[in-house]
């Protein structure tokens, strides 16, 4: 069996791009659980089901037929030096739901605001959970020589997932569990820092700004901490398979750390 890596943790810990990073170093597939639950969510607010407390078959039904696909480029990556990643490459990841390329709108505030109600449904779950088979087994990646220091060596292949109950839940026998987890306050700062370096790479538009074509004023870290503390409080306290650190998961608080050290350290635990 290849080599799995649980990476979980509370919203913004930076559980996606460690992961990624982790997943290129090692030369393994990566697969974003929390996207699945984001495309679930987008399909609920494109078909208005938005009260999902008495169950959603509907819902359910819409997930069951769709097709979820992630794309992860390790050949692309963005590197630019900033808060989040300093200068280590964090590879791209594309997200296509029925062939649509959704990848910026499954991070739009209504889906921030939604998701974790969508994702406490028992239901919901289970059929995100077919998704996830399905993907986990597609993204492995074979053994494979790799030239490093030491010279040839052999690694074998692998999967790095990220998510809430990975450890726990969906991959109880991964090799390397780690729960990743920082201050709320470190986790704000560095959301509001990664939407704005993506503000910043969205072309400018080719008309005047106006009131109409103007994006609504940017969240504040204030803003963006009480919607962390909210998703977080609703995903600890569900009933289904809630944010829980498995008894055999290697915590990390990056709070103080760079991202290169986590991303080493979570590389080397997994040589090891
Ligand atoms: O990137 P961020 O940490 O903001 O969140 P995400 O990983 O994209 O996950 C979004 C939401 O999906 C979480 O707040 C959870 O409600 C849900 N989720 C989950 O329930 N189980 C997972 N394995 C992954 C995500």
């Amino acid at each position: 069996r290849d080599f799995t890596i649980a990476i979980d943790g509370p919203a913004a810990s930076g559980k996606s791009s460690t992961a990624r990073a982790v997943a290129l170093e090692l030369g393994f597939g990566y697969i974003d659980s929390g996207s699945i639950y984001r495309c679930a969510t987008l399909l609920a607010l494109r078909h208005d089901i938005t009260d999902i407390s008495a169950g959603a078959p509907d819902l359910i039904d819409l997930i069951n037929k769709a097709s979820v696909d992630i794309k992860f480029q390790p050949q692309s990556t963005r590197s630019a030096p900033n808060l989040i990643t300093g200068r280590l490459p964090v590879p791209d990841v594309r997200i296509l739901l029925n062939d649509e390329d959704v990848s910026e709108e499954i991070r739009k505030p209504d889906v921030n605001r939604l998701v974790a109600k969508v994702a406490s449904d028992g239901g919901v779950r289970s059929a995100v959970l077919g998704i996830q088979r399905a993907l986990a087994r597609a993204a492995e990646t074979r053994s494979k020589s790799v030239v490093g220091k030491e010279g040839v060596s052999s690694v074998p292949g692998g999967v790095v997932m990220d998510g809430r109950d990975i450890g726990t839940t969906i991959f109880p026998n991964a090799e390397l569990k780690i729960y990743l987890d920082a201050s709320a306050m470190a986790r704000a700062i560095r959301r509001w820092d990664e939407m704005n370096s993506s503000l910043k790479r969205a072309k400018p538009p080719a008309v005047p700004a106006t009131a109409e074509n103007t994006p609504a004023e940017y969240p504040s870290v204030e803003d963006i901490a009480r919607e962390l503390e909210e998703r977080d409080y609703a995903d600890i306290n569900r009933q289904h398979s809630p944010l829980r650190i498995a008894k055999d998961a290697i915590v990390i608080d990056n709070t103080s750390m760079t991202f290169e050290q986590q991303v080493y350290s979570i590389a080397d635990l997994a040589r090891d």
